[in-house]
């Protein structure tokens, strides 16, 4: 049966009966039973009452996909598709086993990953309808420096939106690493295909923490956060936040084509929580002071009194103390 027509009976929150669900949904109670179990399987949290039914406590608030689109204002015209899906492996390859592109964007959100990927190959929790998992395609040419300083572009294009959006305290860990309160809020893994020559396909996949609850977030490796625990609000329209973080990516990206890293230098230099601040890089004795990024968006790190210039992707860097 449908599951996604379950959840959306589910997602008021109130409680329904198994024979209440199927008359609707126009099966048998046994198929509606084992259509529970599987969305229970998948981490959806059920509670079941005698003489009342199911429900899932607080409801859901499913992604939804004309609210995105219609809130898309700036940029649509240059959106090739926007596809919101249930369940899938990762965003980041779907869009990757997509074809190489046309000149625009194609943007990919899931309700669940079941192989989220992190970067540094670590999984990326991914708990149903709780976070934003959200992938975007486009086409960049240039040689291999072009994609030297996307990283840090993104990081910032999602910086400047939480920050738009009211969010405190939002802080850039070089590459681009979002983190608020000295905890992890958000990741972006950018991945490539595509020859130098022909220009490259670019996947940038972004993971942001939204509703995420303690049990949920168990296993996640290191300290995070959510956007619920920094706002202190208990209701995030996900759908509403894919737009923002849409438009917000999209701008980015345009400036980033046409100016280059420069012209997102200063926002970079803003939200760097590792400026002046003494850190460990994975793979290389000792540690050393970061000093911001150079032009190209490499880290500048301070190791004896040697300014040390480190690619992304070649060593972690892990900050000795608070960055808070
Ligand atoms: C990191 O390690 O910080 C990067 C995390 C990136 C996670 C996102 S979620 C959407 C997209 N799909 C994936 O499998 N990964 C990225």
């Amino acid at each position: 049966m449908d599951l996604v027509k379950l959840l959306e009976f589910l997602a008021d929150g109130e409680y329904h009966s198994g024979v209440e669900m199927g008359a609707a949904l126009g099966v048998s109670r046994t198929a509606v039973w084992k259509a529970l179990g599987k969305l229970e399987s998948d981490g959806v949290a059920l509670e079941v009452t005698k003489g009342k039914g199911y429900r899932v406590r607080g409801g859901l608030d499913l992604l939804d996909y004309d609210v995105i689109v219609s809130r898309l204002q700036l940029h649509s015209d240059k959106l090739d598709s926007v596809c919101v899906l249930q369940d899938v492996d990762s965003t980041n390859s779907y869009l990757m086993r997509g074809d190489l592109l046309t000149s625009g964007y194609s943007v990919c959100l899931a309700e669940r990953q079941t192989l989220g990927r992190g970067r540094r190959g670590r999984t990326w929790h991914s708990p149903y309808a709780k976070n934003i998992y959200l992938s975007m395609a486009f086409g960049l040419s240039g040689g291999a420096e072009v994609l030297e300083g996307l990283s840090l572009a993104l990081g910032v294009a999602v910086a400047n939106c939480l920050s738009d959006q009211g969010i405190q305290g939002v802080g850039l860990k070089w590459p681009n690493d979002i983190w608020v309160d000295g905890k992890k809020l958000a990741g972006i893994l950018v991945e490539l295909k595509g020859e130098a020559e022909f220009g490259w396909k670019v996947v940038a996949g972004l993971g942001i923490n939204v509703l995420m609850s303690e049990n949920d977030g168990r296993g996640v490796g290191q300290p995070w956060t959510s956007l619920e625990l920094v706002s202190g609000k208990q209701t995030h329209d996900r759908s509403l936040w894919s737009a923002f973080l849409i438009e917000s990516l999209i701008e980015t990206i345009e400036r980033y084509r046409t100016n280059g890293l420069s012209s997102l230098l200063d926002d970079w230099s803003k939200f760097d929580i590792l400026a002046g601040k003494e850190v460990t890089l994975s793979g290389v004795e000792g540690g050393g002071v970061c000093h911001g990024v150079d032009s190209r968006g490499r880290l500048l790190v301070d190791i004896g009194g040697k300014v040390t210039v480190v690619n992304a992707g070649e060593v972690s860097v892990r900050p000795n103390e608070s960055t808070d």
